[in-house]
């Protein structure tokens, strides 16, 4: 270990609080790559989580980043920035008419859409109840940890925020039942990541959206680490053809400047009003810069098309290694959102995989989860494969 690790290590054990156990350390990226601080390279299978989606220190993005930083940082939303709109206009245009909220992470954007659904449904009905999907994840504010349907996330931070219901994902007559008269919201993500990439079925979503229509209830998905082209779409949602109310977004929104939001339809784009939502740093000109050029990135670098095709070929060579292992339960996913069941924690797979210089994820404790950066090549695949197949090999007893 080099001088640098043991003294990042050492400070961090003394002036962290300990919500993180970091085992690696990196000190460098480009494109699907990173490297430690003594030149060793890795294989990033991970993106952050699905956060560097256009590669590490894309180059647009940095450029965007540095000349706007130069220009104009911030200046509050009480005054227009003109980039702030020009990114709503690009996003509205890559999806469906309506308006865009800008936060800064994941779970505020998904706490945006929880209080768009109950400005709504308070003034419609006094309705305020979510219902979101077991095995869900949401982020880890007081409600979207109520929404969040895993209740080891919850554990210690009772009481629970009321207003939130969980029904098994996936099944309609679970949600017809539950769909009383106090629900103004649906929430879902159409992939669950945490969860263990866990895809909705496309008859479901259609049912979900029928629901939610019947009862004036709005469908919000969390779009928050499948969306930004990790499944071969813009955005998730047109995966599936089901269009929702609203969807959060953030991760690679700005490709790891914080950034998050959420998109909402025409028809409740005017909800919250003047002085009902903010956020200081929602929306500035730097982050929107650097959201700017990830979606130049979407526009001109085959990035999603590369997706479809290289996710495709490693869904493929994955369920073929899959058969070798008993410990291999199965492969999943979408585009460049895929996991490796095993009948184990995958927790050792993961370990075994970063001593071989590949980086991956874990996702519901049985799950390997490899979210790559979208600009990987079939080489950057075979070379996964080859080290997924080793190191399966080896826990395979
Ligand atoms: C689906 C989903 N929603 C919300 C979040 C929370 O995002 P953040 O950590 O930016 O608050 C995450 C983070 O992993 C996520 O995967």
């Amino acid at each position: 270990m080099s001088a640098l690790y043991e003294k990042t290590v050492e400070r961090f054990n003394k002036f962290v609080v300990p919500t993180y156990a970091p085992k690696q350390l990196f000190v460098r990226g480009e494109g699907a790559r990173l490297w430690d601080d003594e030149g060793r390279e890795f294989l990033d299978f991970a993106s952050g989580i699905s956060v560097c989606n256009v590669g590490h220190c894309n180059k647009r993005v940095a450029a965007a980043i540095a000349e706007q930083s130069l220009k104009l940082v911030h200046t509050s939303n009480l005054y227009f920035n003109e980039l702030m709109p020009r990114l709503a206009e690009k996003l509205i245009t890559e999806s469906f008419p309506g308006k865009v909220f800008f936060s800064n992470s994941g779970a505020e954007a998904n706490e945006g859409m929880i209080k768009l659904a109950r400005k709504y449904g308070n003034a419609n009905g006094g309705r305020n109840t979510i219902i979101s999907m077991d095995n869900s994840f949401h982020g880890r504010t007081l409600a979207t940890l109520a929404a969040t349907g895993r209740a080891k996330y919850r554990k210690g931070f009772e009481p629970d925020v009321p207003g939130f219901k969980q029904v098994p994902f996936n099944d309609i007559e679970a949600l017809k039942a539950a769909m009383t008269p106090d629900v103004c919201g649906v929430m879902l993500e159409m992939v669950q990541g945490e969860g263990g990439i866990l895809p909705a079925d496309v008859e479901y979503l259609k049912q979900v959206r029928e629901l939610c229509d019947k009862n004036d209830v709005l469908m919000l998905c969390d779009e928050v680490q499948c969306g930004m082209g990790r499944i071969g779409t813009r955005f998730a949602y047109q995966s599936f053809g089901v269009v929702p109310d609203a969807i959060s977004m953030a991760k690679a929104i700005a490709n790891g400047y914080p950034m998050g939001g959420f998109i909402v339809r025409d028809k409740f784009a005017d909800v919250l009003t003047v002085g009902t939502h903010a956020s200081t740093f929602g929306g500035t000109p730097l982050a929107c810069a650097a959201a700017l050029a990830v979606q130049q990135c979407f526009d001109e670098d085959g990035l999603l098309e590369n997706c479809r095709t290289v996710g495709a070929y490693l869904m493929d060579k994955l369920a073929e290694v899959g058969k070798k292992y008993n410990c291999v339960q199965g492969v999943r996913g979408k585009g460049l959102m895929i996991g490796v069941v095993l009948d184990r924690p995958a927790a050792e797979l993961h370990g075994l995989l970063l001593k071989e210089n590949l980086v991956t994820l874990t996702a519901g404790e049985t799950v390997l989860r490899l979210l790559p950066p979208l600009v990987i090549t079939k080489e950057d695949a075979d070379f996964a494969i080859e080290k997924i197949d080793k190191c399966l090999g080896m826990i395979d007893k």
